[in-house]
């Protein structure tokens, strides 16, 4: 795969040694540590000066789960009644008695009231200062890592944080400060694109025939989607609902490649555009057109677009030309309190901003700068392993945020099945670093389909010389849908019942080996919709796409016209649907996926069955069924 993103700041990293048994969550516990292992390669030169970046811990984490399923599960009497952004921030913020005991602990240690800086969101204390004064206050030791050429990771260790001062923190990360610091590529494997095929077709495959509702086994339309899965909702009150699609700049979307597939599939809908909504200096770039470029922006905009149509899409672009963003950087822009100053977003995953790099967005980061949208849709990826245990947390955590305002999050599964990104998969017994495919090698999940607390959407095909009106399979051309087992997060109450079914009924081949077979972990995908032979425009013409980028969106439209019609009663938004989506009562709204399975890893990987599998979820909506299931809740 492509590198997405290009890092260019030699920083990074997080202390993890002396705060590794405080942590409250299992998770915590289990990785304390940087989960890529690297050789170290020198210590930190004294004379550079860094920046401590003290994430402080947040208030009932502990219970958010619960506060999330009050809103979310059918049978609370609190459910649709979603928290204001401000009393999310206000619930969950650092407590006072927390940020004083971090600072009086800093000042004690040496350090100079005036050089702590508490962000604005009170989520941060932030130090800027040399490599000897936190060897000398904190016993601190920083070592610098080469993980490949030009690519540097700074982690560090403290021996001293007093035992008073670790429960009020959550993790630190500290930043070099980089005064004219060399450009550096980021390393291969962090933040990868869901690619839109995994085995890539040659620029612009043609289709030839003509796509009917005949033939959706060799040409997936939207006509196809909207039989496949009943969907059938005129949107009564567009302008009063919202869906979000997030790009990463350089990923650009060309208006002439729009125009094209509207022109066959949704003619009403020629020269429309989704509502551009700019983050950290996120451009549609048009300089560069390729599938690589406009292969993922293209299909996801078509998609989105026509199955919504006449309800505006926002398509949230995501960083500069410069250095890209990153998950963290889309959610700062839609929840200010996630936002903090400089350090908020880990520089190893994230933008950080302002960048003052030639032609980067030199001005603060985009911090709360729209209202979370209804619906929100992200057809990219990266590899769990490649995150820290306390990035992903954070991250993780945020996502409930959301979805405790009334948000559906959803993000596609991944396209290589039990393998990773371009089909990698982890090293036996360290879990940490990839190998290439072949026989072996431990699963590898994708992030954040394995976050508890968003939606992961895996990708289903019509089987090949079947007809839309007969049951479909878990996708098996060129793409497989991403599914199987967090080794970071433990499971979530409402899959309990599913996955447990299924490792009973259906025990996978395999064994602790390959992935966390306890029946205690975080289990994806959640729901599934098709993925295959996928029809886009894409660079002047129409092509075929297979994977979850698809799937996505598909699902996320459909959530976007029931929002619609519950908002047209006066109800609120669906927000989180897992809680739901995986009760027995809501069962008759999905088409179960009983047949394929997610190859990788030299493996078969798992097998579709009759109820959930980690292949397609519950399956693939009926979007009547489930739209009239849903109209039934306050
Ligand atoms: C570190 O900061 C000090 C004080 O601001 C400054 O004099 C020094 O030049 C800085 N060193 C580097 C390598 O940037
Ligand atoms: C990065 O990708 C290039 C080209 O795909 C490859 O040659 C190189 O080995 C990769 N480096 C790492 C660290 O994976
Ligand atoms: C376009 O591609 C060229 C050559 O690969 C590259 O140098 C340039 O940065 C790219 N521009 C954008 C906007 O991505
Ligand atoms: C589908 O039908 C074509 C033409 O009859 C045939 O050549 C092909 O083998 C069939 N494919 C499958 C998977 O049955
Ligand atoms: C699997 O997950 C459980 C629950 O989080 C944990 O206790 C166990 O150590 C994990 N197993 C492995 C092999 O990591
Ligand atoms: C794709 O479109 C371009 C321009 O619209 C055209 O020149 C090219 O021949 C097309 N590709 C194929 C494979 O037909
Ligand atoms: C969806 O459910 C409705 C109502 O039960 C049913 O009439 C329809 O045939 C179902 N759609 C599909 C594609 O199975």
């Amino acid at each position: 795969m492509r590198l997405l993103f290009l890092r260019v700041l030699a920083i990074v990293s997080w202390v993890a040694g002396a705060l590794s048994h405080r942590a409250n969550h299992v998770a915590h516990r289990r990785h304390a540590v940087e989960s890529v292992t690297l050789a170290r390669a020198r210590r930190l030169e004294a004379h550079r000066n860094i920046t401590i970046h003290i994430g402080l811990k947040q208030q009932h984490l502990d219970g958010i789960e619960e506060t999330l399923m009050s809103v979310s599960h059918p049978d609370s009497p609190m459910y649709g009644q979603h928290w204001s952004p401000a009393k999310v921030a206000k619930h969950f913020a650092p407590s006072d008695a927390t940020v004083s005991a971090v600072e009086s602990w800093l000042i004690k240690a040496g350090f100079h009231p005036d050089q702590l800086r508490l962000s604005r969101s009170k989520g941060w204390i932030s130090i800027r200062t040399s490599v000897p004064d936190i060897g000398f206050l904190l016993k601190m030791e920083c070592d610098v890592h080469t993980h490949s050429p030009g690519h540097e990771r700074i982690s560090c260790e403290s021996s001293l944080v007093p035992e008073e001062v670790r429960e009020h923190v959550d993790l630190i990360r500290v930043t070099h400060v980089h005064k004219d610091a060399p450009l550096l590529k980021y390393s291969n494997h962090t933040q990868s694109k869901t690619p839109s095929f995994s085995k890539p077709l040659p620029d612009g495959i043609v289709v030839h025939g003509v796509p009917s509702l005949a033939n959706c086994d060799k040409f997936t339309t939207p006509q196809c989607l909207r039989q496949l899965y009943s969907i059938d909702i005129k949107p009564e009150v567009p302008q009063r609902n919202s869906f979000a699609v997030v790009e990463f700049t350089p990923q650009a979307y060309l208006g002439s490649d729009l125009d094209l597939f509207f022109s066959h599939f949704s003619t009403s809908q020629e020269k429309k555009r989704p509502v551009l909504v700019s983050i950290d200096g996120g451009v549609v770039q048009q300089q560069n057109q390729s599938s690589t470029y406009d292969g993922e922006g293209d299909l996801d905009l078509e998609y989105a677009m026509a199955l919504i149509d006449p309800t505006p899409v926002t398509l949230l672009q995501t960083g500069d030309l410069v250095q890209g963003g990153g998950f963290d950087n889309w959610l700062d822009a839609v929840d200010g309190s996630f936002c903090t100053f400089e350090g908020g977003d880990d520089p190893n995953q994230d933008g950080v901003y302002p960048d003052t790099q030639p032609g980067g967005f030199d001005h603060p980061e985009s911090c709360g700068i729209i209202a979370p949208p209804k619906v929100v849709t992200v057809s990219y990826d990266q590899d769990e392993f490649t995150a820290t245990v306390a990035y992903a947390m954070r991250q993780c955590y945020e996502y409930a945020k959301l979805g405790l305002m009334g948000t559906t999050i959803l993000y596609s599964s991944g396209d290589y099945g039990v393998a990773g990104n371009g089909g990698a998969c982890l090293q036996d017994k360290s879990r940490c670093r990839p190998i290439n495919v072949g026989k072996g090698g431990r699963f590898n999940p994708s992030f954040p389909a394995t976050c508890p607390y968003i939606t992961a959407v895996g990708a289903t095909q019509i089987n090949p010389n079947s007809t839309v009106y007969e049951p479909e399979s878990a996708c098996e051309q060129f793409a497989h849908s991403g599914g199987g087992f967090s080794n970071i997060f433990p499971m979530p109450f409402y899959q309990e019942a599913a996955v447990k079914g299924y490792l009973k009924n259906h025990p996978p081949p395999y064994t602790a080996e390959q992935y966390n077979n306890s029946g205690m972990v975080r289990a994806y995908p959640d729901l599934s919709a098709n993925g295959a032979n996928i029809v886009v425009a894409r660079n002047g013409n129409l092509s075929f796409t297979y994977g979850t980028s698809a799937s996505v969106q598909v699902i996320g439209a459909i959530m976007t016209l029931i929002n619609d019609a519950r908002l047209a009663r006066g109800k609120g938004t669906v927000g989180f649907i897992n809680p739901l989506i995986y009760l027995p009562a809501y069962s008759s709204a999905f088409h179960d996926i009983t047949t394929g399975s997610n190859q990788g890893c030299g493996t078969p990987g798992f097998t579709a069955a009759k109820g959930w599998d980690p292949v397609t979820g519950v399956g693939t909506p009926n979007t009547t069924v489930l739209l009239d299931m849903l109209l039934r809740l306050p």
